[in-house]
């Protein structure tokens, strides 16, 4: 009898589990996940993992930069993060003198730690559910209100808190605005670069490896953040302190093993695994295809012209890893999704949910009309949509002509007797990065794409650009310069009217404005349909259903496992630095790796960062798990069952890239860089020691309990694991 229940158990658990899909939410982990978490393996509480109360490990996750993820691993506001989150930030530091892309950086002391302007870290400090808040509305409004009505309340709730604290906040839909959460933020702007491997151990493997398994890339880099003297957030500051987190990460030396539990916390960025096979197709027929065209033309430009110069280099390696990454997303994408047929799966899905639909008048008349009406809207505004895209791909590529938006504001200066003196500075900071010959190339070739498909027009053919580089006061900060010094405001504006730069910024706006209405009018259509669907399917789904990602804090988990991506081929969960060492090619940019970490490889000088494979010492790089990221994860830990950091997300799969429309837990894996590999760089690559002595190690397997391969930690190091309870 026991028996039969057993299996019943997990019968019916399998059919609730989830499986390695999903972007949960932090704070309902109790209610929908803990008891499948806990049979892969967890050890601790939901309410370690996400708690209001301070010191749950939410506290150590942190919005890096823009848009990716970062983590705090020790008590004095150390961070961690990907190499390619932190690219821009370093490729603002450094100079042909000091190139830190090239040659890396590892500060030999704290006060070393060079200072990132502009650079922000936030972490949210609470999150409040504000739905009824929001979805209130009075029983006579009508259903053509109500978006006005949701607005106006978001204002005034936002408004509202922020005049409550001294936090940042925000409020995002959820399932499609079925839900809506408030967020306060807190946002620290000093931040300090520590640590930076080269390019050839940091991007190893460029754009050939990006997106792919095998993967040897030390994807990462080290911040600091501090603090005033109170340990609050404060602008850059000679006397600031580093800050004092209220909770960092351990760090877990002691390795992984296929099958450990594993839970990747970060901020994922968006996804839409709900959309219809008709989006499908329009992403798969319409949107993909077309922006991959333009990148492969503005790629080809761009790489050509940075092997000419160290500075062409240094003016592009940023834009140019940007550029590229999409690229080939999309493509890994496109082909997922037709290797798989996910149009024909999808499809099968909604007649699943039609037939259910159908069974009941309340329900067809609630979602009966769903898929044909979003079937109809994305009929129509394919045209316009894929003109959206060339404009955004094609015409803002050039970044001359983008300079001249500066007219804009200069026009309204003028206008409201404002000084025009801060212009010059502005135009510096935008034409500074980029050298106008590529510029000039990108221009013609992707204006030309625009033209072919969109029509000739004389704000974008050749003549125009030609004069654009010729004789644009956009060009060049001195010319601009003396314009202003003449304070002649007629002069000066009609200069701006008739610049050629200006001239076609302004087409650009122009076409912008006539297709946006249209498109926007489109989306409030496509979210009201969406949101009734994603209600729809919540009601007809036996399971839980997660939101799609949105740029808020989420949890996935999964464990470490590789993948048979085809038939009669195998991937196995790691790599390692032994098989970095192999793939080494200094005659090949992307896989040129600095001589000494050859030599540290023949050396085998390891220390407790080394492990035995086939029959020899090595360091283990990068792993595979079955957490579901997107982009956004990248630099969000990787934890293990008792909330300690085994590794660092930073990509997918090839064969799963598709997951952001379409997951499959046979096709999708994270990459990761194993944790061991960064305190090696750090450590012994580096010679940062210092670095690694203020982290807390811990330096056992989760399951085997021993101190493993990470013997020689010094004592003082290895902290205790508390005693948990048991359940
Ligand atoms: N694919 C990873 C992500 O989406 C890494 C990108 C960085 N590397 C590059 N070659 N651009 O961000
Ligand atoms: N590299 C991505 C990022 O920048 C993460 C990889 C992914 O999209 O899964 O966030």
């Amino acid at each position: 009898m026991k028996r039969i229940i057993l299996t019943l158990t997990l019968f019916l658990f399998t059919l609730n589990g989830f499986a390695g899909e999903g972007m949960w939410l932090p704070f309902l982990l109790q209610q929908i996940n803990e008891t499948e978490m806990r049979s892969m393996g967890l050890k601790i509480t939901p309410e370690d993992i996400y708690s209001v109360k301070e010191g749950s490990l939410k506290d150590a996750v942190l919005i890096f930069g823009g848009g990716c993820t970062g983590e705090v691993i020790s008590s004095q506001g150390l961070v961690l993060t990907n190499h390619h989150c932190g690219y821009g930030t370093v490729n603002a530091l450094s100079s042909v003198e000091n190139d830190y892309l090239t040659d890396g950086f590892f500060a030999k002391a704290q006060n070393g730690e060079i200072p990132c302007p502009g650079l922000s870290v936030r972490f949210i400090r609470n999150i409040i559910p504000v739905t009824d808040k929001i979805l209130d509305f009075p029983a006579s409004m009508k259903e053509e209100d109500k978006a006005d009505y949701i607005q106006d309340r978001l204002t005034v709730l936002q408004e509202d808190q922020e005049s409550k604290t001294n936090y940042e906040v925000f409020i995002r839909p959820f399932f499609s605005g079925n839900e809506y959460y408030m967020f306060l933020v807190e946002r620290f702007t000093d931040v300090r670069l520590v640590a930076y491997p080269p390019n050839g151990v940091g991007k190893f493997g460029g754009d050939t490896d990006n997106w792919a398994w095998p993967r040897h890339t030390g994807d990462f880099g080290m911040f600091r953040i501090y603090a005033d003297k109170n340990n609050n957030a404060a602008d850059y500051s000679p006397e600031n302190k580093p800050y004092s987190p209220p909770r960092h990460l351990k760090v877990n030396v002691g390795g992984l093993q296929k099958g450990d539990f594993t839970m990747v916390y970060g901020f994922p960025g968006r996804t839409s695994e709900y959309l219809t096979s008709d989006g499908l197709n329009e992403t798969m027929n319409v949107l993909d295809p077309a922006r991959i065209k333009i990148r492969e033309k503005r790629l080809q430009i761009m790489e050509a012209d940075m092997k000419l110069s160290k500075s062409n280099f240094i003016k592009y390696a940023s834009k140019q890893a940007r550029v590229a990454n999409y690229y080939k997303k999309w493509q890994g994408e496109l082909a997922g999704l037709k290797l798989n047929d996910a149009v024909s799966k999808k499809q099968r899905e909604e007649a699943k949910f039609m037939q259910w639909v159908n069974q009941s008048p309340e329900r067809r008349t609630k979602y009966g009309r769903i898929i044909s009406d979003l079937k109809a809207i994305y009929e129509s505004q394919a045209s316009d949509y894929l003109q959206y895209e060339y404009i955004r791909e094609c015409l803002k590529a050039s970044e001359q002509i983008m300079s001249a938006s500066l007219g804009i504001g200069m026009l309204k200066a003028m206008k409201n007797g404002e000084s025009l003196d801060k212009y010059p500075q502005l135009l510096y900071n935008q034409i500074a990065g980029i050298n106008p010959e590529t510029d000039e190339k990108i221009t013609h070739a992707l204006y030309a794409m625009y033209q072919d498909k969109f029509g000739m027009h004389e704000k974008t053919n050749i003549p125009q650009i030609n004069a654009v580089y010729d004789a644009s006061i956009f060009r060049d900060t001195s010319i601009l310069s003396n314009l202003i010094h003449t304070k002649d405001t007629y002069k000066i504006a009609k200069m701006i009217q008739e610049d050629p730069a200006f001239e076609t910024y302004r087409f650009i706006t122009q076409e912008n404005d006539r297709i946006i209405p249209m498109l926007r009018k489109n989306r409030g259509e496509l979210d009201a349909l969406y949101k009734n669907y994603i209600q729809g399917l919540r009601e007809f789904s036996s399971k839980p259903l997660y939101p799609d990602a949105n740029s808020t804090l989420r949890l996935a988990y999964g464990k470490v496992e590789g993948l048979d991506p085809q038939d009669g081929m195998s991937y196995s969960y790691y790599t390692t630095l032994g098989g970095a060492v192999r793939k080494r090619n200094p005659e090949v940019e992307e896989f040129n790796m600095p001589k000494r970490l050859v030599d540290l490889y023949e050396g085998q000088d390891f220390g407790r960062y080394g492990i035995d494979h086939k029959g020899r010492k090595d360091v283990p790089v990068c792993f595979l798990a079955s957490n579901h990221t997107t982009g956004g994860n990248s630099g969000s830990p990787v934890l293990n069952a008792y909330g300690e950091l085994i590794g660092l997300n930073f990509d997918r799969i090839w064969e799963g890239t598709m997951s952001d429309i379409y997951y499959d837990i046979n096709l999708c894996r994270n990459i990761s860089v194993d944790i061991r590999y960064v305190l090696f760089l750090v450590d012994k690559f580096g010679g940062a020691t210092w670095i690694v002595d203020e982290m807390d190690l811990v330096g056992r397997h989760v399951d085997s309990g021993i101190i493993g391969e990470a013997g020689d930690i010094p004592n003082k190091l290895i902290k205790k694991r508390k005693k948990r309870r048991r359940y």
